[in-house]
């Protein structure tokens, strides 16, 4: 079977990083998501480990069509008894992009009419009167171009379900755990958020850190399956809690705000992981460890009247970070002059996408290496 892992722009290798550590390497890294051929065991392993992707969908079929007709037959034509019963809902989800099919309520209505018809044919019967389990389908266009699939997840996988408060601008989980991923870290380096908000950052890291599955403790629309056999996940869901450790960390998650530092233990603690949190602000940073991976996501200055300040935090940010050239130094920020005002080029820019936002990682290696 084949599965579409989505994933924000900027972190489709990191999915597929993800993907070959689970031992799923027949993958295909493209725009804004990965393919991957495998079957339950695999789409479950990759429902409860993978940290950057969005969504999780199992592709029914794929297709040219530019007309409706054309899209309605060939969509009747999917196997779709394989998975839907006479008495499955049936919800159509729809996108579409650059294609002669653009209204996406009118694909979402033809999908389903053309679904009724096939289960109709297949079981025989003469109405299909959606009284059980729902499945959710998706279907996408781009450049003439349909994939139908049905989604695995149901709520998107940044849903660990740990973070349950939420403080001004926090990070998605999956590009909290994008940004590690793309960072120097590995589970004994010691890592800093000096701005850590609602935790997002320290937390991912303490998960990847102790091998922690980040959604093992939430559901899947796919246990809703009625063809899939349940102990698909109870023996995926065992295994990652068998896999999950519980060492001591170096992790340290700070900011300004008392309130917010409130947040992050509740949080942690929802999460199951034990950090080091401080109220603190940036400027009076200091560590002990010698060398380690600072992650930071500044405020951006997006509003006229934040825009000094946040260029003075910045010229503050570059003081202080001088005080550990050991480190190596990851912000993002959508601000685009971010480089200049602190006041040094970076050795890398990743280009990534935060909540629509373009923003750029700036990574700064560590001096000595
Ligand atoms: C964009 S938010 C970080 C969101 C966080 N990554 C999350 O996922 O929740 C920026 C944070 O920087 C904090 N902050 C602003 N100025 C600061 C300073 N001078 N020192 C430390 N923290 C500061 C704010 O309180 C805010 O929580």
């Amino acid at each position: 079977m084949e599965f579409i892992a989505t994933a924000k722009i900027g972190l489709e290798s990191t999915v597929a990083f993800q993907l070959h550590k689970l031992g799923i390497l027949d993958t295909e890294t493209l725009d804004a998501r990965v393919k991957f051929r495998g079957g339950y065991p695999e789409m479950a392993k990759a429902l409860l480990w993978l940290r950057t992707a969005e969504r999780l969908l199992l592709t029914v079929g794929t297709f040219r069509a530019e007309t409706f007709d054309s899209l309605f037959e060939q969509t009747k034509a999917l196997p779709w008894n394989r998975y839907l019963s006479p008495t499955t809902r049936i919800h159509v989800n729809g996108k579409s992009a650059k294609s002669a099919l653009f209204s996406v309520s009118d694909c979402q209505s033809i999908v389903k009419k053309a679904i009724v018809e096939s289960l109709k044919a297949a079981y025989r019967v003469n109405s299909v009167p959606e009284t059980a389990e729902e499945v959710i389908v998706e279907v996408g266009i781009l450049k003439n171009e349909v994939t139908l699939a049905l989604d695995c997840c149901g709520a998107g996988l940044s849903r660990r379900g740990y973070r349950t408060y939420n403080v001004a601008a926090p990070l998605s989980e999956t590009l909290g755990a994008g940004l590690i991923l793309l960072s120097r870290f590995f589970p004994d380096t010691p890592l800093i958020d000096p701005m850590c908000g609602s935790g997002t950052i320290p937390i991912e890291a303490a998960m990847i850190a102790n091998n922690v599955a980040p959604s093992l403790e939430r559901n899947f629309a796919a246990e809703a399956w009625r063809f899939l056999d349940p102990k698909v996940f109870s023996l995926a869901r065992e295994e990652a809690q068998d896999l999950r450790r519980n060492d001591r960390l170096c992790i340290q998650g700070c900011d300004i705000d008392p309130h917010c530092i409130d947040l992050c233990k509740k949080h942690a603690k929802k999460a199951g992981v034990m950090l080091d949190w401080r109220v603190r602000p940036v400027k009076e940073l200091s560590t002990e460890w010698r060398s380690g991976v600072l992650i930071c996501n500044p405020p951006y200055g997006e509003r006229l009247s934040d825009a000094s300040s946040v260029k003075a935090l910045y010229r503050d940010m570059r003081r202080v970070f001088e005080r550990i050239p050991d480190w190596q130094i990851n912000i993002i920020t959508s601000n685009r002059d971010f480089e200049s005002v602190y006041g040094k080029p970076a050795d890398r820019r990743r280009k990534l996408s935060n909540g629509g936002m373009v923003c750029t990682m700036y990574q700064y290696n560590p001096e000595r290496k």
